[in-house]
């Protein structure tokens, strides 16, 4: 496996990279979620992989956990060279953001709601970094996990809008036995946390089984997942969230497709989660 830490570097090694490209943009800190995305790449005969790791500062807000986000290079990069990644892109900030830098993607509309309403700024972060890890990898396809479902709306919305040229690949998420979602965040959390932290799961798993029942009403739903919420004492709900799977707005009636989606904070750790009711 490459291992590569500049911009420059990168984009004169692209020129010899096998093609088509496959890139599975992270921040690091892997684990099996993140592999699943490399597993797809492979399944999908990409010829190169490439797996970017930087955590990226623009997506953090003021008072988030940027400082202190999990870093493991050295466990990383064996993670990777087990899986038999092609290239490992790992720049510093400075190469991506230097002094002077002032443009940015905005994506308008989605970018409001949910994570972008409870995190501002969190999204243009998100496509300027992306947009950036395109331009310099120009892969064929990129990997994104369901887990950060509006993530991955705003990163079809910018490649749409854009004309970018490339595919958009989403990978399902990977649970753990006990249904948490993997997450790099999952490590905050101190032993009760983490029994707590499946009632994220929970409450979506309620969701499906009242829609099963029959309920349309979004409201009776949403109620019924901050119930299993608040039964949980080391839980507060930051959003329970039924919406539109193209708009993101907020439903009143389940018609046809919703996505429910998440914001619950264990302790001081704040995770997210989501499925599609179909
Ligand atoms: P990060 O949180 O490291 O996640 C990298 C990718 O792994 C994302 O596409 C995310 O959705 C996916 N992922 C995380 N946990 C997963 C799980 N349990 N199952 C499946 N996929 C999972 O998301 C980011 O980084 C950043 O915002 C990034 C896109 C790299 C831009 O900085």
């Amino acid at each position: 496996m490459r291992v590569i830490r500049t911009v420059s570097e990168m984009q004169v090694a692209r020129h010899s990279l096998a093609e088509p490209v496959g890139l599975v943009p992270t921040m690091g800190y892997l684990h099996d979620g993140h592999i699943s995305l490399v597993k797809q790449s492979k399944k999908d005969n990409v010829s190169t992989v490439v797996v970017s790791i930087f955590v990226n500062p623009t997506q953090f807000g003021p008072h988030e956990d940027f400082e202190k986000y999990p870093r493991d290079e050295e466990c990383d990069l064996a993670m990777l060279e087990k899986a038999r990644v092609d290239v490992a892109f790992l720049p510093v900030p400075h190469e991506m953001y230097p002094s002077g830098f002032n443009t940015w993607i905005e994506i308008k509309g989605i970018t409001e709601k949910l994570e972008g309403a409870a995190r501002p700024g969190h999204f243009e972060g998100v496509a300027t970094v992306c947009n950036k890890l395109f331009n310099i990898i120009q892969p064929d396809k990129a990997y994104f996990g369901q887990k950060d479902a509006q993530q991955v709306m705003v990163i079809q919305k910018m490649v749409f809008n854009l004309n970018m040229n490339l595919e958009i690949v989403v990978v399902p998420t990977l649970r753990e036995g006990d249904g948490l979602a993997m997450s790099s965040r999952n490590y905050y959390l101190n032993p009760d946390e983490r029994k707590a932290a499946t009632v994220l799961y929970r409450a979506l798993l309620k969701a499906k089984e009242v829609r099963q029942e029959g309920e349309h009403n979004a409201e009776i739903i949403r109620k019924s997942m901050s119930a299993i919420i608040q039964s949980e004492p080391l839980a507060k709900i930051d959003y329970v969230s039924i919406a539109d799977t193209v708009s993101l707005h907020e439903l009143e009636q389940i018609d046809s497709k919703a996505l429910v989606s998440l914001a619950v904070r264990i302790g001081k750790t704040r995770l997210i989660d989501n499925i599609v009711l179909s």
